[in-house]
């Protein structure tokens, strides 16, 4: 078996910004509300013309530059996603041709908020086995397209965003640990119900918009409960496998979804607060794109050092969760290129 490590890290938010104050104007709540139950105070929101491919590229390009590396030195893209740009083909296909490298394998994963640490598992685990050298794994979101902002309990909660890694073959394995999960017993729980096999467009006969068939739907109380404790119990099973405990983490970074499910993981686990990252009051809940953002702002803050023991974690829809533990070796933030780099404005959101 080879080893393998984080070789880059890179990500990008889109330049439109909705503020707890512009929610105010769209529905019954208010930043008080916000703040106190989830953290948040802003999120990134795509344009109207931009898809998830569109910011994955730029996240990309940076953990490219980071790791050293051109597009053609990766054996594979795994594109982590709940919003690709189609059903079909899968987006990471798209980011491979963006990318000038159409031929390379790509595919997506499909497991909500956990598909960045699913990625992550899967490329280390395509680079130990031999065969790819290296894997670039990318977590993309544009969640503003499939959340109702006529509905106040979950239109609050999400942003859109992208954050990727580099992963290569290396001597001294980096990665130490990781385990995942899922339970399908109740989809609805937190999904999307319309435009799959289940509930197809074709089936609802213009119905699909009337039902709100296109919007995210969620139990936002189940979801809580399962996450604290799934998110707690991945870290110490995944740690477990290396030998660790908590105490080992040196930093943490978990899913963003909410800051009061961050709080109580990090106090099951006894970890001091300030070995954790929390940057959900710029981003919101990105799905898949919020560990690798929250990640690359505490790297390029200085907080993850060479040699740290770093867990990931997550949990999602599904329900799903995941975590991984690495030794922190070196990897940095890249830059995203000039041409994507675009002034703050307001964000557009559709609320019909
Ligand atoms: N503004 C004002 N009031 C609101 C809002 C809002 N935006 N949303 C809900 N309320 C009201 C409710 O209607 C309810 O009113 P009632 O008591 O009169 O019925 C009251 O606030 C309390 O609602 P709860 O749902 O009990 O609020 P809670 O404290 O549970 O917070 C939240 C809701 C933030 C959704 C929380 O449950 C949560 O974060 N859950 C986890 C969600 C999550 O992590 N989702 C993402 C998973 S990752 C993925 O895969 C996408």
């Amino acid at each position: 078996m080879y080893g393998v490590r984080i070789a880059g890290i890179g990500s990008y938010a889109p330049a439109g910004v909705l503020t707890n104050q512009d929610l105010e104007r769209l529905v019954d709540t208010t930043d008080e509300w916000i703040v106190q139950r989830t953290g948040m105070r802003r999120r990134h929101i795509a344009a109207p013309d931009q898809a998830t491919s569109d910011i994955a590229v730029p996240a990309a390009l940076a953990a490219l530059d980071a790791a050293g590396k051109q597009p053609k030195d990766v054996g594979a893209i795994i594109v982590a996603t709940a919003t690709p740009d189609y059903l079909f083909p899968a987006t990471a296909c798209i980011v491979g041709d963006r990318l000038g490298v159409a031929g390379t394998p790509a595919f997506d994963i499909s497991i909500a908020c956990s598909g960045f640490v699913y990625g992550l598992t899967t490329g280390a685990s395509l680079i130990r086995g031999g065969m790819y050298e290296s894997v670039l794994v990318i977590g993309a979101e544009t969640l503003s397209k499939i959340v109702d902002y006529t509905d106040r309990s979950t239109c609050v909660l999400f942003g859109d965003g992208a954050g990727a890694a580099v992963l290569e073959r290396c001597k001294d394995d980096r990665f130490l640990g990781a385990t995942l999960g899922a339970d399908g017993a109740d989809p609805t729980v937190l999904y999307l119900p319309g435009g799959g096999s289940r509930t197809p467009y074709s089936s609802v006969n213009g119905e699909f918009h009337d039902k709100r068939l296109g919007f995210v739907h969620m139990q936002g109380q189940s979801v809580f409960k399962v996450a604290v404790n799934m998110m707690a119990a991945s870290t110490t099973a995944a740690l477990a496998q290396a030998g660790l405990t908590p105490d080992d983490i040196d930093f943490i970074v978990p899913h963003q979804a909410n800051a009061r499910i961050i709080d109580a993981t990090v106090k099951m686990l006894k970890v001091s607060p300030d070995k954790c990252v929390v940057n959900i009051q710029e981003y919101g809940n990105t799905s898949s794109a919020s560990i690798p953002l929250a990640l690359a702002e505490a790297v390029a803050a200085g907080r993850v050092k060479d040699g740290n023991i770093v867990v990931l974690v997550a949990f999602g829809g599904g329900l799903s969760w995941g975590a991984n533990v690495w030794r922190w070796d070196g990897a940095r933030v890249g830059k995203v290129p000039a041409s994507y780099a675009q002034p703050e404005r307001a964000a557009q959101v559709a609320t019909a």
